[in-house]
């Protein structure tokens, strides 16, 4: 299976008939325990010493299927699922650090992650620190950095990193490299190629990709995704469900599918719009003018189903805008097959406060759309008609 190539993993890694009935749909197991038998293979399933089910926090065979078909498409050894996109932040952290360690990123991260490192990390005695791009963060990593982390396309700004070289740096001073794929997803992107450690995604976005769960999963190489299980799941216990497992393996079937869709029409609403006068910037990687564009074309299959405008005008702006849209349900979260709106400022990443977001271009007139699988033109149609609600000051 393994060798076959990305659609047909898509459809078929991770699962095959299943056994006892020859299920054609991978079963929902719901069960919170699986009855071992005798007391001693009960001593041996605990102990690690035989593989096999036995309770539902460490390992279920529907969560299972969906982390084999994740590391089939991610093209890593493994992978640990986990009960949204922020429980493997955290169940990472937690396996991963140690008080004295350092974590570098670079910014601005989805608002959840970003806030867990500055908020949280520091109680535990690891300090965080943001680097501006990849020279700064060459210029001031230490032996210290254990894990260099990136989210490429970032959320909201759409900012791209260079894998490659990330992953470079972060293994010259020993760290490991991590790298949030949720906006690309492997469809698109494929960070472990590029020679990253660890692969996150929040699952509730393009992997599920219908708006109907929450889940989150890791994957890189398989002793790490070991320890991961144990302290992220057994200690942790941010573990995923065997219903958002099964709607995240029916809904990855159809990823590369649905990406071209969403890539094609962010190309087209970012291209139609790119000198709209209501619009300060338009970010999106597909653009030639975007600062990220050449490393973008090396390292991603196309350029995502993410665009944000800046809007002239701030706030009242974006507001209008957004109040505008109709087929744009304002609503945060993103890769759904329905298209959705938000103004990340006071919403997503809100509690980073208004100078490390006016630092990051996550400024009071940005807003996030994330393209749905609708038809473009409609898309546009839309845009231009909330477009027309936002009141543009004459230029002195
Ligand atoms: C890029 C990115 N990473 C991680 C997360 C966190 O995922 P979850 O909401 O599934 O916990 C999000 C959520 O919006 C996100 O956008």
């Amino acid at each position: 299976m393994n060798n076959s190539r990305f659609r047909t993993r898509a459809v078929h890694a991770g699962h095959g008939l299943e056994p006892s009935t020859g299920a054609h749909a991978v079963p929902i197991f719901q069960t919170s325990t699986f009855g071992y038998g005798d007391a001693d293979r009960g001593e041996r399933l605990f102990s690690g010493q035989e593989r096999g089910y036995f309770y539902s926090r460490l390992g279920n065979p529907t969560v299972r299927a969906f982390e084999e078909k994740l590391a089939s498409l991610e093209g890593t050894q493994d992978a640990v699922a986990f009960a949204s996109g922020m429980g493997a932040v955290s169940a990472l952290a937690l396996t991963v650090l140690k008080p004295g360690d350092e974590v570098a990123f670079i910014g601005p991260l989805y608002g959840g992650t970003e806030g867990f490192f500055r908020h949280i990390l520091d109680k535990f005695g690891v300090t965080v620190w943001e680097a501006d791009d990849l020279d700064d963060l060459a210029a001031r990593l230490t032996p210290n950095v254990r894990m260099v982390y990136v989210e490429t396309p970032t959320n909201p700004t759409l900012r791209i990193t260079d894998l490659k070289r990330a992953a470079d740096l972060a293994h010259s001073v020993g760290a490991l490299a991590v790298a949030d794929n949720t906006f690309a997803s492997p469809a698109l992107t494929r960070p472990a190629e590029h020679g990253i450690d660890v692969v996150l995604h929040s699952a509730t976005k393009y992997l599920g990709g219908h708006g109907d769960a929450i889940g989150g999963i890791l994957a890189g190489n398989a002793d790490l995704m070991g320890e991961l299980r144990v302290t992220g799941l057994r200690h942790v216990g941010a573990s995923l469900g065997p219903q958002e497992a099964y709607l995240f393996l029916r809904g990855m079937k159809t990823l590369p599918l649905r990406m071209d869709a969403h890539c094609a029409g962010a190309q087209m609403i970012a291209e139609h719009f790119r000198a709209h006068p209501a619009i300060r910037a338009v970010y999106y990687p597909g653009l030639p003018e975007h600062a990220g564009h050449n490393v973008a074309a090396r390292q991603m299959r196309a350029f995502g189903g993410m665009v944000s405008f800046d809007l002239h005008g701030g706030y009242d702006a974006a507001k209008a805008f957004l109040n505008g849209l109709g087929l744009f349900v304002q609503a945060v979260s993103l890769g759904d097959v329905e298209s959705l709106s938000c103004h990340p400022a006071s919403t997503t990443h809100q509690l980073l406060g208004a100078d490390t977001l006016a630092r990051q271009g996550v400024t009071p007139g940005l807003a996030r759309l994330s393209v749905g699988i609708e038809d473009p033109l409609d898309l546009i149609e839309d845009i231009e008609r909330a477009l027309e609600h936002v009141t543009v000051a004459p230029t002195l």
